[in-house]
């Protein structure tokens, strides 16, 4: 498999079989209340039930597996706001690799207690994500170790795109699918999954306007750098990436962009009416479908819980937050 290329079909479904020896199918519901509120026909998919409580964890063993015997005694380097982390470290103690992780400076407690209880070394460093990756690529090279990418990687990107063949599998109808985009990789595996088995199916990205980097490298057609500084740590980049840019580019309908406080008013709607307490980037996706109802009135969509680490102070803010509202 080429690392550095768009991942095929059958990359996707040599990862599904892969994934399978590891993780069952997350569930899918659809609630009543959801479609009330948002005036669409809503399946959620539940990828915070997953056992590091996030979707990354199918691109981090599809990664990690994949890894050649010296590239694996090696060990690996990788960093992350956190879930990314999280599913390194667990890939890694899975299948005996050494792993460092370096996050931000005071991450999430709950995403740093998770890596060290993996038995990852954790190193903090930099306020923002992009200091943190920049750092782990220097200790990579000092310690002679793999430095995994964040999304620049086709077993990535095959791993993650299991998730959206699972959705298809169960509801082959959707009209559209709305995913958040961090590094992108999630809404690359979508646009890429729905173009082969879907090709009817739309995919809109979702952002925090207050990280909008991703947006503004897909609407300039190349990779830009903006101002980070989205509360909402999932989905906390300061630049584009190339290859998921490269896919959404030639493949997504739409990428829109919400307010970090329409993100907490998303989560507290997950909770009212799905009955799950997603992190703010796990509710991302359904402030998308929140922004777009008119066009969405009606369709059948798709929307993707994709972690539920929200930190303690996450959760109070968030429910505060209504309070005052
Ligand atoms: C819970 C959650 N949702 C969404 C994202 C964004 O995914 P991507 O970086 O693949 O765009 C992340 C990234 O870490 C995440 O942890």
């Amino acid at each position: 498999m080429n690392t550095t290329a768009i991942p095929t079909l059958d990359d996707i479904q040599a990862a599904q079989r892969l994934l399978a020896l590891y993780l069952p199918p997350t569930p899918m519901w659809s609630y009543p209340s959801l479609d009330a509120a948002t005036g669409a026909r809503v399946a959620v998919k539940l990828e915070n039930v997953q056992p590091v409580g996030a979707f990354k964890v199918r691109g981090g063993l599809n990664l990690v597996a994949n890894l050649s015997a010296t590239d694996r005694k090696r060990g690996v380097v990788a960093y992350s706001t956190g879930n990314h982390a999280q599913s390194i470290a667990y890939a890694a103690a899975q299948l005996g690799v050494p792993c460092v992780i370096v996050m931000p400076e005071n991450p999430n407690p709950i995403k740093a207690a998770s890596v060290r209880a993996l038995g990852a070394e954790l190193v903090e460093h930099g306020p923002t994500f992009d200091e943190a990756s920049a750092y782990a690529v220097s200790l990579a090279e000092r310690r002679g170790m793999y430095l995994v990418s964040a999304a620049n990687d086709a077993r990535i990107l095959a791993g993650v795109a299991t998730l959206y063949v699972e959705m298809l599998e169960k509801q082959p109808d959707l009209d559209v699918i709305v995913v958040p985009v961090g590094s992108g990789t999630g809404a690359a595996a979508a646009c890429l999954v729905t173009r082969a088995l879907a090709p009817g199916c739309r995919v809109i990205a979702v952002q925090s306007s207050a990280s909008p980097a991703g947006h503004d490298s897909w609407q300039a057609g190349h990779c830009v750098t903006r101002p980070n500084r989205t509360r909402v740590e999932g989905i906390a980049t300061g630049s584009g990436f190339e290859l998921t840019q490269q896919i959404m580019r030639e493949l997504l309908a739409d990428f829109v962009l919400v307010l970090d406080d329409d993100i907490a008013a998303a989560q507290r709607m997950m909770l009212r009416t799905a009955h799950t307490l997603p992190e703010g980037a796990g509710a991302a996706s359904l402030a998308g479908v929140l922004a777009l109802a008119d066009e969405l009135s009606g369709l059948h969509v798709g929307v993707v819980c994709t972690g539920g680490n929200a930190s303690e102070d996450e959760i109070r803010a968030c429910l505060r937050a209504d309070r005052l509202a």
